[in-house]
Order: C-alpha cells, then structure tokens, then sequence
C-alpha cells in the first residue's frame, strides 16, 4: 500500500476545477500484471478560476511511462510525482496532454480502480478509483466525452467492454484483438467502466416510450448463464416503472450489466455498463431465497434509476452524495413497492433504517445526510446518506404531493441535465414547483443524529378538545453539540373506542390536509408545539407517524390496552405493526428486568392472547409474517443506554417458547395452510405464503418438538426452491438437533460447493448459530476451501455476520471474539481497506456496552490504532477511540 496522507477534506474549501476536460481517449493494452493505459486529454483552462494555476492530476499506485503536452514529451524537471498526484507547473491555456502509465490488476485486491476477478478484468472506479487507473481530475464535477479503446489477448477476454456504443473492432498481432467504444454523454470519470473476460451473455429489448429500441445485455461467466432471467425481467420493468412514474426514458442504444464475483459493494452505475456483485444480479428458484430475488430486483432498479438520477445528473462533489443516492434510494423502495406489498416493503425499510441507521446516528460515526468533512469518501456510503437520505426525500415527495413532486422532479432533471450540482439545487426545484420555504427544513442535511419526539395527549370533556404536544430533542453528536429544532411532519391520526378513524378538525397548530380528513400532517418547528383537535367527544387513541412519515424516534405514554386497540384496529398498517412491536418490546423489556434480577422471566400473557388473536383477525398473509415476529435482537439494544446483550437473547428466546407453546395449534393450522405447490414463482403472494408458513415453522422448532424437528428435515430435503431449504436449514442448524444438523449442513455443501452464491448462505447459517462454540466454528471455517479473505461476499457471509448477528457470542464476555475481529481487521487492512473499515463497526460501538465490554472492545480498537493503516480504517478508528 503506497503511504498516503490523512488530510481532511472540507465541504467549505470547495473550489471549482482550474482545468475542465473536453474529451477524454483512453487505451487499455491488457495484461494481468503489466497494463499499459494511455491517455489523451484535451484540456481547458477554467474562466472562473485564476489565470496560471498548475494542472494537478490525481493518480495513485501509478507507474508513470511517459509525459507530453501538445506532442512534446515532458522531461521529469517539468512536473512532480507524488504519491497521489501528478502536478504540472507550467502548461497553456488548452492543450492535449498524453500519459502513459503502467499498472497491476492482478495485485490489486483494493477491488478499486482496474482489478481482476476470477479470471476477468473489471473496474470499480465510484468515488476515487479512476485515479488508480491512470493521472487524471478526478472529480465528479469534471465531465468529458469519453473513447475507449481495449486490446486484449483474444483467446482469454473474446469479451471486450466500456461505456456508451462499440464503434470499431478489429484483429491485432500476437492473438490480441481490440474493440474502441464511445460514449456520447459527457461524464465525470467516476461513472467510467471496463470490462474483459471469456464471458456469455443473455440479450433481450426494450422499446422506450419515445419508440426507440435498446439493446439489453446481461454477461456472466458460463456457468451462470441460467440465472440471469429474473434480473433480466427486473430491468425491463424498473426502466417501464421510470417512464410510467418519473417520465425519463434511456438514453443509449444499448444497456449491459456484468455480474463479478469480487466486489465491494451491491453494484455500481456506469453508464451503459453497470457492474454488479453477483449476488445482486443472479438468481434461480432453487439457488436463491425470496430475499434475494428481492433484493435483485430493488438493485438492478436503483442502478438503473441511476440514469438520470446520478448520472444524466451527477453530484458537484462527494459532499452532495445523498444528492443522487437518497434520491435514487427513495426511487428504488418506491418501485419495490409497486411490484410487491407496499405495506411490507415500508415495514422492512423501517425496521432496517430503525435498527441499523439509528444505531449509526448514535455511535461514534454519526454524520449529516451532507457531511461536512471527511478524510475517505468511502467510508461515507453508509445508510444515513442512502436510508435516511432517503426518508428526506420521502418527506419532501410528501410534503408535496405527488403532482407537485413530479413537477419537480422534471424540473430538476430538466434544468440540470448534464450537470454537476448541489442539494440545494435539487431542493430549488421542489421549492419552485410548490412555494413551499424549505429553510428549516435544510437542517435535515447538515444535522446529524435521530431526533427524539415526545408526546403526551389530553382530552378535555368540557371543551370536547384533544391536545397533543409534541417536544422535539436531538441529542448531541461528535462535533455538533447543539442541536436546532428541525422542521418534522407527523402525521397523525386519532381512533375512537371501537377503533374508528376519527374526522379531524384542528383549531390550533400548523398542519397540512384538509379539515374533516381522517390522518392529517401536523408541522412540528419548535422545540415543543401543541396541536388542539376539535369535537372530540371521548378520550381517543392517537395514531402516531402514521407511515413512520419521518426519521425520528417517538415516545407516548401508551397503556397495554391503546397498543392492543392500535394493533387491532388502526387503519395505518404500518402503525398497526409499529404497535404490535411496541407492546412486544414492553414485554420483552418486563422480562429483561426479570432476567437480570434473577428471576426466571416469564412472557407477559397479554402479548400471547394479542399474537392469538392476529390469527383470526383476517389478515393478509404478508402482514401477519411480519406482525408474528418479534422484535429483533439488534432493534431491542437499541431501546437501552447499555445493551444487556445476554438478557435480550435468553428472553427473545425464553419468549419464543413460550409463543410456540401456546399457539402450537394456530401456528400448525398455518404451516399447514400455507404450503404451495406447482412452480416457484418470486411474487409477493407467493413470498408472504412462504414467510408466513417458515416464521410459524421456526417457531415450532423452538420447542423442538420431534415432529416439528421431523417437519424442518422433511422441508430440507424435499424442498424445490432455496428459499424453504435454506429455512429448514436455519431452524436445523440453530436447534440443538446435531446430528440432523450436521447431517443437513454435510448434504448442502456436497450439493453446492461449486456455486459459491449458494456457499455464502452456508457460512451464513453457522455463523449465525447461538451455540456457545460459534467463534471455533467461524475460526474453523475460515480454512475452508470455498472461504477466501480476498472476496468481500465471504468476508460478509462468515465475519460480518457472526459480529453482527450473533450478538451474544460476539460479546461473549472473555473478549475473544473482539480479539478475533480486530485481527482480521489488520489483515484485511493490507488487502482491502474499503472492506476492512466497514468490518469494524461492531468494535466502534463501546458506548452502549457495559464497563467490562467496553475496556476489552477498546483495548482492541487501540490495538489496531497503533498499526498503520489504510486512510478508510485510519478515519473510522480515530473516531472510535475513548
Ligand atoms: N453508486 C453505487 C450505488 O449505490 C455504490 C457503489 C458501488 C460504491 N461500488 C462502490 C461506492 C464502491 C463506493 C465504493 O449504486
Ligand atoms: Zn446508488
């Protein structure tokens, strides 16, 4: 790893380009270890910049060949090389330069820039990879028309691609040959891609709405060619969904996405030539889970959505990232949620956003959805720029509309097109379209931290009033001690005593909605506000953030018997679930306290007649999987200051009995029900059968019952599609049945040890597991044949979820599995250092730990702090400390 700085970059010091680049041609002479990659750029100097500045381009790990400007090679006195620039002292005020560099893909397992995987050459170059390709501005707000030009060995990469259209092909000497291809759009040098291999392809087309027709492409290694249909069938609807909802069509003729095994990240928009993960792009019934295909789908369509949002329109520099990835989050989830159960979909989302984001607004590395600074952009791809970035824009679209946000929408894209821009410019838009003043509202960007709600409720018989007061907190975060009060829509809705939607008229309190309407958006912008409801003639129960309608995290004094009644009855579906996890975390929480004081801790029996109850209530397969399960175990530390990780994984399991017990009858009665036959099919109907009858299936198999062991082994081996083999895997694997265990964990791997997608959920089942010896087995694991510490999917398979999701091994009190993690940390520091620095997190989260866990988790963190690390790791770790 070449040394570099730590410097810290600041959104302040923002200054645009000295020199802007008309057009870019690059050759690439492709070899493993020896690539030659030769450019000609034609430069310009910048008006708005002072005149006689240097030409500084970015490059690292480069071998410089040769130099010239305008034909005349350069000798070294003319410029310096340092370790990430190249800079140029004198040069005129537009000119070609030529560069020659050399580089090394077969070393490279940074996976950035050029690199190889398997037996491929491909590119990641989002946010700074293209300067490790070769010397260049590289900087989103830097766009140019780009040719390229690859020569390979013909035999080993028949298979020659770059973004836009192939313009020219031909035979070379010594069995190479070269294909040259163009891209019409200007575009920063983040969205540039290369791709070379023995690969096949799956081709289908589209026809756009304007009547054009473009080439879809989808190229794979040989043997995952039978897995690219559903990807296939997601691209050609997410690119229908953009026309029908957004109004933007393709732009080239031709639209390719390549699965490679080694990746980062889930997959990356290039224009015209996306590169994906494979598991982000392959799947068939019997290799993937439900999951998966949705997962798919939601990928394929967000970098897809990409297009215009992203690319068409990019961001004016790193600072602006949720510009194109909150916005195209929203894109996608809203997507997901027109092909699929929209309620489910917005509950999944939550439950993530809830868990994870929140956890990350909490702990050391918490930043605005716009950071301020940063010393590694990388380190900043993280859910609050995606997820909560997202539930931003979701605020915007409903403070909206949908009339008006589309109006925006097309404004912005309009009057940006083919431009590097801001959020305000994003937010411009929407306020030109609807009037609305978004200055307070800006303060979601540059804030960070989850915003705390608390609200209390009066009725009052006399004045026939109901009186909801809201306070808003945020709690300091590194470098933000105080905290300003944010503009925050709550929606709300108030139900009667027989669960009815009460009319609402609001004589005081700013809301939006008409008067009379059943939900309304009440503006919360002070710190504390009250909203009075008129003719309210009993005490009702208000339904609270209906649609979870934005990020914050909310407390109400409720009663066990609200909850019940809001689970019942409410009409928002979201908060009918919300409700149900409510009154779980109470009880889980009653039996905590039980746990640690020694008691045996008993369920609550009203969450046990409520969990009956949803079985008659009618409910829609999807949503009574999702009302059936209890609160996770990451979700329930975040409702404490210090986690009490031994206590929340015996009681969620103590609770899960003491369900199954009880409802052995209602949870066979839906096994049973549940059951499909004929062909897999990845639709939402079919999934909430599937989900539902595997949710009541784990159950059972928390009692272990030798029939419902029986029913998971039965389930393993006959099953047609991975989503119920890999289900009865789990619930055999995470029993105490070792031999059937064992047995099944020994069938799966004899069957798929050649497909290395199916082995990653392999590792993800038994690192998982809640035995005692799980860090042996992960340790042991990591020997295995189909492991590799080079490949991020298996390092996330095996080492993130065993530090993630296995939480009570993890904090295992003897500070082994701490040890463990911080050594493959500075392992993997030296490999990958995007990898490693994510890898870390579980370390970085002390402050919710008690004092013992903290001293060994900082022990470690310090121990890792003293080697020398990777910018990525470097930036998070100091961060970290005590
Ligand atoms: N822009 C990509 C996306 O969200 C993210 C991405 C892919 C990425 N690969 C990366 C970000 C590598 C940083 C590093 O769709
Ligand atoms: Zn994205």
């Amino acid at each position: 790893m070449t040394q570099v700085n730590n410097d810290v970059i600041y959104l302040k010091d923002y200054l645009s380009p000295a020199f802007l680049v008309h057009s870019v041609a690059l050759t690439f002479d492709l070899e493993p270890h020896q690539t030659r990659v030769h450019s000609l750029i034609q430069f310009e100097r910048n008006s708005k910049r002072e005149v006689g500045l240097p030409l500084v381009l970015h490059g690292v790990d480069l071998k410089l060949i040769s130099v010239a400007v305008n034909g005349t090679p350069l000798s070294e006195s003319d410029y310096q090389v340092t370790a990430e620039q190249l800079v140029i002292t004198q040069v005129p005020n537009a000119f070609e330069l030529a560069v020659e560099v050399e580089i090394d893909p077969a070393n490279n397992t940074s996976l950035e820039g050029l690199y190889r995987s398997n037996t491929m050459f491909c590119t990641q170059c989002e946010a700074e990879g293209f300067r490790k390709i070769t010397y260049y501005p590289d900087r989103p707000d830097v766009m140019a028309a780009f040719t390229t030009k690859v020569i390979a060995d013909k035999t080993e990469y028949p298979v020659l691609l770059s973004n836009g259209n192939p313009i020219d092909k031909g035979e070379l000497d010594n069995n190479r040959h070269f294909v040259t291809w163009q891209d019409p759009f200007d575009k920063p040098a983040y969205l540039f891609a290369l791709v070379a291999g023995d690969l096949q392809v799956v081709e289908d087309s589209f026809i756009t709405m304007s009547g054009r027709k473009v080439a879809l492409e989808i190229w794979v290694e040989p043997e995952n060619i039978t897995k690219c249909d559903h990807a296939m069938a997601s691209l050609k609807a997410a690119m229908t969904w953009d026309e029908e909802v957004y109004g933007r069509e393709y732009d080239l003729d031709i639209y390719m996405i390549v699965a490679v095994n080694d990746f980062n990240m889930g997959a990356m928009e290039n224009k015209g030539l996306n590169i994906f993960n494979s598991s982000c792009v392959l799947a068939r019934p019997d290799t993937a889970t439900d999951g998966a295909f949705q997962r798919i789908e939601g990928v394929v369509a967000h970098e897809y959505f990409h297009n215009w949002s992203g690319n068409r329109v990019t961001c004016r520099d790193w600072f602006q990232l949720s510009l194109k990835e909150g916005f195209t989050v929203y894109r996608d989830q809203c997507f997901s949620a027109d092909m699929n159960d929209e309620a489910v979909k917005r509950i999944e989302d939550v439950a993530m956003l809830r868990t994870a984001q929140f956890a990350e607004d909490a702990g050391p590395t918490a930043h605005p959805v716009r950071p301020d600074h940063f010393i590694e952009i990388s380190n900043f791809y993280t859910l609050t720029i995606y997820e909560k970035g997202s539930e931003i824009v979701r605020m915007i679209a409903n403070l909206l509309g949908p009339d008006l946000f589309r109006k925006g929408s097309d404004l912005y894209f309009e009057r940006h097109d083919g431009q590097a821009v801001t959020v305000e410019d994003f937010i411009a838009a929407m306020a030109d379209v609807s009037g609305i003043d978004f200055t307070q509202f800006m303060g979601w960007y540059s804030q960070a931290g989850t915003p705390t709600l608390s609200v209390s409720g009066v009725f009052n018989h006399d004045l026939n009033q109901y009186t909801l007061t809201i306070k808003q907190q945020t709690a300091p975060t590194k470098g933000q001690a105080n905290k300003q009060a944010l503009h925050i829509p709550v929606k709300v809705g108030l139900l009667n005593a027989v669960g009815e939607d009460l009319p609402l008229t609001l004589s005081a309190g700013d809301a939006s909605g008409a008067q009379g309407d059943t939900d309304r958006v009440l503006h919360l912008r002070e710190a504390e506000q009250s909203f009075v409801f008129e003719n309210i003639t009993e005490e009702p129960v208000p339904s609270l953030l209906r649609g979870f309608s934005a990020p914050v995290k909310l407390s109400f004094d409720y009663t066990q018997d609200q909850l019940l009644h809001l689970m019942q009855h409410d009409s928002d579906g979201f908060n009918r679930w919300d409700a149900g996890q409510r009154l779980a975390i109470a009880a889980l929480k009653e039996m905590i306290g039980q746990f640690e004081s020694g008691e045996m801790p008993t369920l609550n029996p009203v969450l046990i007649e409520a969990y009956r109850g949803l079985f008659d209530a009618g409910l829609e397969p999807a949503i009574l999987a999702e009302m059936l399960v209890l609160p996770g175990e990451a979700y329930l530390s975040e409702q404490f200051d210090i986690v009490p990780v031994d206590g929340i994984h015996a009681c969620r399991n103590i609770a899960c009995k003491t369900l199954a017990q009880a409802l052995t009858v209602e949870l066979e009665q839906a096994v049973n029900d549940n059951q499909l036959s004929g062909d897999y099919r990845p639709v939402a109907e079919d999934i909430a059968k599937r989900r539902l009858k595997n949710t009541c299936q784990s159950y059972l198999m928390a009692l272990e019952t030798e029939s419902a062991v029986e029913r998971s082994w039965q389930q393993f081996n006959q099953s047609d599609n991975m989503t119920d083999v890999q289900a009865a895997l789990m619930q055999l694997v995470h029993s105490k049945q070792d031999e059937k265990a064992n047995a099944a964990l020994e069938i799966f791997e004899q069957e798929w040890q050649q497909d290395a997608l199916v082995m990653d959920q392999w590792f993800q089942v038994q690192a998982s597991r809640p035995h005692p010896d799980a860090l042996a087995r992960v340790k042991a694991l990591m020997e295995h044949s189909a492991f590799s510490l080079k490949n991020p999917n298996k390092v996330r398979s095996l080492i993130s979820v065993y530090c993630n999701q296995n939480r009570a091994n993890f904090h295992s009190i003897d500070g082994l599995s701490y040890q463990f993690l911080a050594d493959v940390v500075l392992t993997l520091d030296e490999m990958n250092p995007q990898i490693a620095s994510r890898l870390i997190t579980p370390l970085t989260r002390w402050q919710k730990m008690d004092g013992k866990r903290q001293k060994l988790m900082q022990a470690e963190l310090q121990r890792v702090a003293a080697a020398n690390l990777s910018k990525d790791l470097f930036e998070v770790v100091q961060k970290a400390l005590p």
